[in-house]
């Protein structure tokens, strides 16, 4: 989710501003997705690089993620939604990290859209997290180094027993991954839209998936 700065900045607004209008957006889309039948969503909400934002942005970002996580409990509960968060969320205040762990836990028995959360999310951190665990796992003699392969390492990361992204979509036109679901991402198809993040409608979506649906996927063969 990216242009909320960007998006307010067009319109003289504070960056904050953007994140409010991006923040109903994330609700809309992420409605959307659930009502079209996508099993998986991950949204990039918070990334570890973010901190070093101005303590204001930072701010009004924790309040937003506060409210959303408040109301996802309080309204949401015959929603289908599973909620999961990916990321370092020991970083986070206290009450946020307690809103995270109850929607998590509440919404484990449903049945429908996985959909993660990306907070305090970095590729690289995620990767450097499960060589850890699997490094105390042969400390421990539970495993040896030869054991290590492709799904060892999938199964020790924020996103254990999930299938790898078919589609990534990045709104605002910016042409990288910054740090975005590394090594999951190995095969996924990529969608740049200039659409700011704001912006973005259902429509977008419907454009983007149409496109997704006649690309040819051939993972490394022919
Ligand atoms: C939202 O967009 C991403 C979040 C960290 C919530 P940005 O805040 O990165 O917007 P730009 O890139 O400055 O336009
Ligand atoms: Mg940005």
């Amino acid at each position: 989710m990216d242009g909320n700065g960007r998006w307010a900045k067009k319109r003289g607004l504070p960056r904050t501003a953007g994140h409010k209008a991006g923040a109903t957006t994330f609700r809309k889309i992420s409605r959307y997705c659930s009502d079209i039948g996508i099993r998986y969503l991950t949204l990039y909400a918070f990334s570890t690089e973010n901190w070093n934002r101005p303590p204001e942005e930072v701010n009004t970002l924790m309040r937003y993620f506060r409210e959303y996580l408040q109301e996802a409990l309080r309204d949401f509960r015959d929603d289908t939604i599973i909620l999961r968060f990916i990321g370092d969320i020991s970083a986070f205040p206290e009450d946020i990290q307690a809103l995270m762990k109850e929607n998590q836990e509440l919404s484990s028995v449903r049945d429908g859209m996985v959909l993660n959360l990306a907070m305090n999310y970095g590729g690289r951190a995620e990767i450097v997290h499960a060589a850890k665990l699997i490094g105390q796992r042969i400390a421990r003699g539970e495993l040896s180094p030869s054991e290590i392969d492709d799904k060892l390492i999938s199964d020790h990361l924020y996103t254990a027993g999930q299938p790898d992204p078919d589609f990534i979509i990045r709104p605002s036109g910016e042409h990288r991954t910054s740090n975005f679901l590394l090594w999951q991402s190995a095969y996924a198809e990529y969608y740049i839209d200039d659409v700011l993040w704001p912006d973005y409608t259902e429509k977008d979506l419907k454009r983007a998936l149409l496109e997704y649906s006649k690309r040819n996927r051939r993972f490394g063969g022919v």
